[in-house]
């Protein structure tokens, strides 16, 4: 089974793919980090991303591999684990900026839908729904408004320790929401066959209610086993 859940930054979406994913005994797939990869590795080469067969060079000797371990998705860049560099800010921006690029794309296409094929799987990113697995059981493109979700990385910030203004992360986020939805290769959209949810005044519980209740009335849950009524009494998330 595949499960899509796409939108801008900062929505949410890892959190709640993530723990859909251990609820219903999924592999999380994290896409956003394999572009951080790749734009980790420009960083450390001092890529120049104007230069296309430079940056096709570079990304042909690149190796990217997702492994699970323990739940927990670890991504190996070039052999070597990789984790909290993939998410500081000089990263993202350039995450953004080599995921318009033709050869950045390809190389990560035919890997995501690999790792989908293999097992049931919650996916996340701009364009899993829309591009990647256009076949995909449920599509979900979860939003919240940018004002919410700047709020929301700039307390995320705060409980590591770093203060950030919010202006500049505001103006951060809608950079990111423009280059990611205007580029021309597999755009930020949300797919015609996609559910949108705007958790700006949702909990993260509630998201994920909402998305159980979309896999039971598809009858979904019956496929893998899962009893919704039976979890509903028992169990919260
Ligand atoms: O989800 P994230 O913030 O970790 O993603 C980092 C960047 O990667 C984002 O700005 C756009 C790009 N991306 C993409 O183009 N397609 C995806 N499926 C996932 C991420």
């Amino acid at each position: 089974m595949q499960i899509a859940i796409d939108g801008p930054s900062g929505a949410g979406k890892s959190t709640v793919a993530h723990c859909l994913a251990q609820h219903l005994g999924f592999i999380y797939i994290d896409t956003g980090a394999m572009y951080r990869a790749c734009a980790l590795k420009a960083y450390r080469s001092r890529l120049d991303l104007e230069d296309s067969s430079a940056v096709q060079t570079l990304l042909d000797q690149t190796s990217i591999e997702i492994c699970h371990e323990q739940g927990e998705q670890v991504l190996y860049l070039d052999g070597q684990p990789v984790s909290a560099e993939l998410r500081l800010p000089e990263i993202s921006r350039l995450a953004s900026d080599i995921s318009k690029l033709p050869a950045c794309r390809n190389k990560l296409l035919g890997l995501q839908r690999e790792l989908a094929g293999r097992q049931n799987v919650v996916m996340d990113g701009r364009d899993i729904g829309s591009f990647v697995l256009p076949q995909a059981d449920l599509k979900i493109f979860l939003t919240a408004s940018a004002e919410e979700r700047a709020r929301r990385r700039q307390a995320q910030l705060q409980e590591q320790g770093i203060t950030e203004d919010y202006e500049q992360i505001l103006n951060e986020l809608l950079y990111r929401d423009r280059q990611d939805s205007e580029r021309k290769i597999a755009p930020l959209v949300q797919a015609p066959d996609a559910v949108l949810l705007d958790n700006s005044h949702l909990t993260q519980q509630e998201v994920i209610d909402r998305i159980l209740l979309f896999l039971q009335q598809r009858g979904l849950l019956q496929d893998i086993g899962y009893n919704y009524h039976q979890k509903q009494k028992t169990e919260r998330i």
